[in-house]
């Protein structure tokens, strides 16, 4: 019998309280991303707005994946107040330029979170970020993608409006 190695399937507390806090971050980006999708419901961008709650959708399973693997560590997870957003946006290309910076807060996060498992030896954690992190890669290259497409279409409402209605087929 093997003793010590690998220990306890419970989590070490500093690696659950940054699994916790990674919950509340993703459950935060989706309610980050629903503010934008309202932004564009506001302007009647129905495109737009149906891709920024898929991503709201999307945020709500990280979340619950976390949950899921924390229970799987036979530990209990806590659910904390989530912040409300309080973004202003004059544009499209403002609505992902902030989105993209959001995703890349969300790496760092992941990563401090890895760092902890690394420093804890907790190498089923430190495999279960790294899937996360993974992720991130084609989560800011597709919100970078926009920015780029924003950027051709400028302030041509016309194009955004053409734009929009190629998002909604
Ligand atoms: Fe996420
Ligand atoms: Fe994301």
């Amino acid at each position: 019998m093997f003793m010590g190695f690998g220990g306890d399937i419970m989590l070490k507390d500093n690696v659950l309280k940054a699994l916790n806090l990674q919950v509340n971050r993703e459950f935060y980006s989706s309610y980050a991303y629903f503010s934008m999708a309202l932004y564009f419901k506001d302007k009647g961008l129905k495109g737009l707005e149906k891709l920024m709650k898929k991503q709201a959708q999307e945020e709500i399973e990280h979340a619950s994946g976390l949950v899921d693997y924390i229970y799987n560590r036979n530990s209990q997870v806590s659910l904390e107040t989530v912040e409300a957003p309080h973004f202003s946006f004059s544009s499209a290309f403002e609505v992902f330029e902030t989105a993209l910076e959001h995703e890349k807060n969300i790496t760092k996060s992941l990563s401090l979170a890895l760092e902890t498992a690394e420093v804890q030896r907790d190498y089923m954690t430190q495999s279960f970020l790294q899937g996360y992190i993974d992720e991130q890669v084609e989560e800011e290259s597709f919100f970078s993608s926009f920015i780029k497409k924003c950027a051709l279409i400028k302030e041509d409402q016309l194009s955004l409006i053409v734009f929009d209605n190629m998002l909604t087929e």
